[in-house]
């Protein structure tokens, strides 16, 4: 990939890693760092020897601390409405990826920090990150689908606690509610995030991608429509030689070696 102004991409044992990286401005998200990450995107969604995907945050302080409040300032209606479809557009493609998306947060993750580590599949934290939607305080409300994911994740209450007061929440807190799923030392985070990662990799990439699916189509419609839409991808599956693959190895007491077909 071309070397981007405002991201650092690496890829290690079929992991990419996305790092934002204006640690400067905490890494707060502007158009032009939107817009490469839509390119990254692209790039991983493309690339089926990628298994998983890792974001984190450059620095010591911040995953990312929101949305570029001083490109937002002076924004007409018009013109917020273009920035939140935009930045839902991107989230959602990000969100849709068939690799799973692990979000490694560092330090603070605000406002369209927390809605992008909403965006993601899986959520760890560090003990330094303290997590919000803090657009209340600043005469808005979340624009990158914090609104919406914050409260199918957490529940009705305590996201409209979080939303109406703006308020910050350490990593414990922000594990209690459900809104990540551990939380590690500071050195620890990066080696979890891959740990994770691994250990996703090293299963069936077609069960994993349809597992994804099944979940992120099937959780808004009812039971019976997503218990039908599990049927047709599970059958499915049994064309594929991951199947074949997975259930010869178990037979035979080997390890499966899976090509992703
Ligand atoms: N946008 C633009 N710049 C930001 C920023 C943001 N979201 N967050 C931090 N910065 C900048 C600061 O302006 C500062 O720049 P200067 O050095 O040029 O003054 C630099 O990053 C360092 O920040 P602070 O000096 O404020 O650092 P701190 O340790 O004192 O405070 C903080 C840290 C509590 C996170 C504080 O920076 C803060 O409150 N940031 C804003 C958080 C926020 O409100 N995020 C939501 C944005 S709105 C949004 O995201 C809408 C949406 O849903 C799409």
């Amino acid at each position: 990939m071309d070397k981007f102004k405002h991201l650092i991409y690496t890829v290690e044992d079929q992991i990419a890693i996305i790092t934002f990286n204006r640690p400067k401005y905490l890494n707060a998200l502007n158009s032009e760092m939107l817009k490469e990450l839509s390119d990254v995107t692209d790039h991983i969604g493309a690339d089926a020897s990628i298994r998983a995907v890792i974001l984190t945050g450059a620095g010591e302080k911040a995953f990312v601390a929101g949305a570029d409040i001083a490109e937002m300032r002076s924004k007409n209606a018009m013109e917020g409405r273009k920035f939140s479809q935009f930045g839902n557009w991107v989230l959602s493609k990000l969100e849709n990826l068939p690799q799973p998306v692990i979000a490694a947060i560092n330090g603070f993750a605000l406002g369209g920090g927390c809605e992008l580590a909403l965006a993601c599949d899986i959520r760890i934290a560090s003990t330094r990150a303290k997590l919000g939607q803090p657009e209340v305080i600043l005469g808005i409300m979340p624009g990158f689908g914090g609104s919406q994911r914050l409260p199918r994740l957490v529940g009705l209450g305590i996201a409209k606690e979080l939303l109406f007061t703006g308020d910050m929440i350490t990593a414990d807190r922000a594990r209690e509610i459900g809104l990540i799923n551990h939380v590690v030392e500071p050195s620890e985070l990066l080696t979890k995030a891959k740990e994770i990662a691994g250990n996703i990799a090293a299963k069936s990439p077609l069960g994993v991608q349809f597992s994804k699916k099944a979940v992120n189509e099937g959780f808004d419609l009812d039971l019976e429509r997503s218990l039908s839409l599990e049927t047709e991808m599970f059958g499915m599956l049994f064309s594929t030689e991951d199947q074949k693959e997975g259930m010869t190895a178990f037979l035979e007491k080997r390890k499966p070696v899976y090509q992703g077909k």
